[in-house]
């Protein structure tokens, strides 16, 4: 068992409620990574055999605890190029940038390198749940879910499928990409680790036959996988899907190839229409919303007030290398900055998104992209303690040496949580838990 005492915990219970608890003490069983008691006083836990074999931390004033993130959508692979090449928009860019790095990961000592910083890059951000997409190679997306897996965070992860409308070096045989994809399920499958999940991910339907999706859907119907991909990023993307597939819609495209289910995680969705938002919603289908990708590619600014208040399922996704930062906690800066922008010139009458909202989408919002609200997502007794620890003594005063830090002089708690997802950055994050286990 583990107590942590003195602990300032904050976390989202629904949409509009972000809770502030002080001065808590928590109880989580190590075996099963679950936190068992939130109280107030260690007495309140009546098991003493737990509080005898316990390990008890005693968190400081100026720290608080606060859920792990959930990234539901990025691209490993491309942590190589980050940050530089957002010059052009999306199909420009994945011509002269994206497809030329991925096609490297056929080599296994390069994908191992950059790998080995890709996860790392998201961790240290904070990340604790993870959805990757990896490239079309069988054996470095194996490699991938190893380095994953030795990290400690929960990973899912797909190894990409496209086999037309790209270079062909670097584009897929159809058999071959069905092929290599339940393979690599099998491998997944086969560690038997809890917090490791394969996904069936066709890249995005330009690339992909009719053929290819269709086969694709059998599997993810089969095993009962999930599915992730690229939907309505940009207005040529969009155009060119209609006239491939002859189609009315591009959301329609995906239905009818049958991977539009409630284990879709589906990326961008800038350019819905209303009847294909209302085909997601049928479907159960999900939303990763990366908005420092859409800012940086050009592609728009997905109408995310419109989205929530439709009820469909959105998590928060850096995409990295469309989107140039690993953490959530900027993603969460643009998914409030850019539905201001909204307001400010598209849509008036738009209610931009709150800190507390944005905050929500990147923890529970993402735990439920996933299909992992009843696991993970915040605190709730019962939920497996998935957490980082967070100081912000350097936020909130220079640290003299006459001066002992305390916040509730100058600011409340919740003063302090929005410095720290404004100002606060990878420094602020001196632990990180991921289902009772420290692995950071
Ligand atoms: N659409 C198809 N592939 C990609 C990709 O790698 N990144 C982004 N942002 N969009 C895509
Ligand atoms: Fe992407």
């Amino acid at each position: 068992y583990l107590i942590f005492q003195n602990a300032n915990l904050i976390h989202s219970v629904d949409l509009n409620n972000l809770q502030i608890l002080e001065n808590k003490t928590v109880l989580v069983n190590q075996d099963t990574g679950i936190i068992e008691k939130i109280c107030n006083h260690i007495d309140e836990i009546s098991d003493q055999s737990c509080i005898n074999n316990a390990k008890f931390y005693q968190l400081k004033s100026t720290q608080f605890l606060m859920p792990g993130l959930v990234d539901t959508h990025c691209h490993a692979p491309q942590f190589f190029f980050t940050g530089t090449g957002l010059d052009l928009p999306l199909l420009e860019w994945l011509d002269k940038y994206t497809f030329p790095c991925e096609s490297k990961f056929s080599d296994l000592n390069f994908a191992k390198k950059v790998y080995e910083k890709s996860v790392k890059s998201h961790l240290y951000c904070g990340t604790t749940t993870i959805c990757f997409f990896g490239t079309i190679h069988l054996e470095a997306t194996k490699l991938l879910v190893d380095i994953i897996e030795k990290s400690g965070m929960r990973g899912y992860v797909g190894k990409v499928c496209m086999d037309r409308n790209s270079p062909d070096w670097y584009r897929e045989e159809t058999q071959k990409s069905l092929e290599d994809t339940k393979n690599f399920i099998d491998y997944v499958l086969s560690k038997q680790n809890p917090i490791l999940k394969p996904v069936v991910t066709p890249r995005f339907a330009p690339t992909c036959s009719s053929q290819l999706m269709l086969s694709l859907a059998e599997i993810s119907e089969s095993h009962n996988i999930p599915v992730q991909t690229h939907l309505s990023e940009n207005v040529n993307e969009v155009k060119w899907v209609k006239e491939l597939f002859s189609s009315e819609s591009y959301t329609a495209v995906y239905d009818t190839h049958g991977l539009l289910n409630d284990r879709t995680v589906l990326a961008h969705c800038i350019h819905l229409e209303d009847d294909e938002l209302d085909l997601i919603k049928k479907r159960g289908a999900g939303i990763s919303h990366c908005p420092t990708s859409n800012t940086s590619l050009q592609s728009g600014i997905m109408p995310t007030r419109k989205y929530l208040n439709k009820g469909l399922k959105i998590g928060l996704g850096t995409d990295v290398a469309g989107g140039f930062t690993p953490s959530i906690i900027h993603v969460i800066r643009e998914c409030i900055g850019v539905s201001k922008l909204y307001r400010s010139f598209v849509k008036s009458d738009e209610e931009p998104i709150g800190l507390s909202e944005a905050f929500y989408l990147a923890t529970i919002g993402g735990a439920q992209l996933l299909g992992l609200e009843e696991k993970i997502g915040n605190f709730s007794e019962g939920k497996e303690f998935d957490a980082l620890l967070i100081d912000f003594s350097n936020i909130i005063h220079k640290n003299d040496d006459h001066h002992e830090p305390n916040f509730s002089d100058d600011h409340s708690l919740r003063e302090i949580f929005e410095k720290f997802i404004y100002l606060g950055d990878d420094r602020n994050i001196k632990e990180i838990y991921v289902k009772g286990l420290r692995i950071l």
